[in-house]
């Protein structure tokens, strides 16, 4: 097993599944793990905001008996110019694990290589394994079927080729799901990501289109994601015209499965990437989805630091 979490890709589906299942555990019977983690501390720096990771991390270091650290870029050293690669060395010796939130996927990798504790990716402009791997927890959870069902399920992703669509992507891969991701021109996932896709590196079917109605057309999942991520608020009015129109709405509905599962993995901005009267109508399965990230990251931190 990988020694950190930074990449669906870096994890083979055997072990994922694994994690998955005790996440599920985690859910059904906390108290049984309560000190599984004693002693323990997490180091978590942030360099972008958050709400439901960093609450989610906190909370699941404390129910597991250890205890977490919050780190704002602002008020330490590595917001002053510290190289990751120190800093990286410095909590080693002094923390159990470090989940990071940054920009550049190059600093979690120089992080997890320096570090000699496990790292954990909190979301990258290039990635967001934490939330993908919950949104299958959510689906298989929501579904009630096993792994192997999970073979072929439909997902739609309706929006920017961002750091959600690219997870999706590797998570397709790893699960063989049939994912369509729609998107405008110019706002493709990452390249070397479809690459992958296109050289078959792992199972399932990914295609990247234009109409948002082709991507939804049979989907059982539909998925969708802020036109702007952190970090990208100067382009919010360019994106708000070049994404008009990629919207999950009662048009895709209609033409999805029948009972679609509907995500976000929050924030939302609702008119914008989804209807307010859709996100209502599946608020409880979206609010499921963010509680899920405290289970799911309890089982990677049990897994990752409980030696
Ligand atoms: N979905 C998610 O990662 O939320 P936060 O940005 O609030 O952590
Ligand atoms: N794509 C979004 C995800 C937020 C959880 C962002 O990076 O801001």
């Amino acid at each position: 097993m990988n020694k950190d979490f930074l990449d669906l890709a870096q994890w083979s589906r055997d072990e994922l599944e694994s994690l998955l299942t005790l996440a599920a555990e985690l859910k059904a019977a906390p108290a049984k793990f309560s000190q599984v983690l004693a002693g323990k501390s997490l180091a978590m720096i942030f360099k972008k905001s958050s709400t439901r990771t960093r609450v989610s991390f906190e909370v699941g270091m404390f129910q597991l008996g250890g205890q977490a650290i919050f780190m704002s870029s602002a008020h330490t050293q590595v917001g002053r110019g510290e190289p990751l690669k120190d800093t990286a060395r410095v909590l080693s010796r002094y923390v159990d694990g470090i989940m990071i939130r940054t920009f550049e996927h190059s600093d979690v990798e120089t992080l997890a290589c320096y570090a000699s504790v496990p790292v954990i990716n909190g979301l990258t402009d290039f990635l967001h394994p934490c939330q993908v791997l919950t949104d299958i927890f959510t689906i298989k959870e929501h579904l009630g079927v096993d792994f192997s069902e999970l073979s072929g399920l439909k997902v739609a992703y309706i929006g920017d080729g961002n750091n959600m669509a690219n997870s999706w992507i590797n998570a397709a891969l790893r699960f063989d799901f049939d994912l369509k991701i729609a998107c405008p021109a110019g706002y493709e996932p990452d390249s070397a990501l479809l690459d992958r896709v296109n050289r078959k590196v792992g199972g399932g079917k990914v295609a990247v289109v234009n109409d948002p109605l082709t991507a939804a057309n049979g989907a059982l999942v539909l998925n969708t994601d802020v036109w702007a991520s952190m970090g990208q608020e100067d382009e919010a009015l360019i994106r708000r015209k070049a994404f008009a129109g990629y919207q999950i709405n009662t048009e895709l509905l209609k033409v999805a499965a029948p009972n679609p599962l509907v995500l976000h993995c929050l924030p939302a901005h609702r008119g914008e990437e989804i209807t307010e009267s859709l996100f209502e109508r599946y608020q409880d399965l979206i609010f499921t989805q963010a509680e899920n990230r405290l289970h799911v990251q309890k089982a990677l931190l049990v897994t990752l630091m409980a030696k």
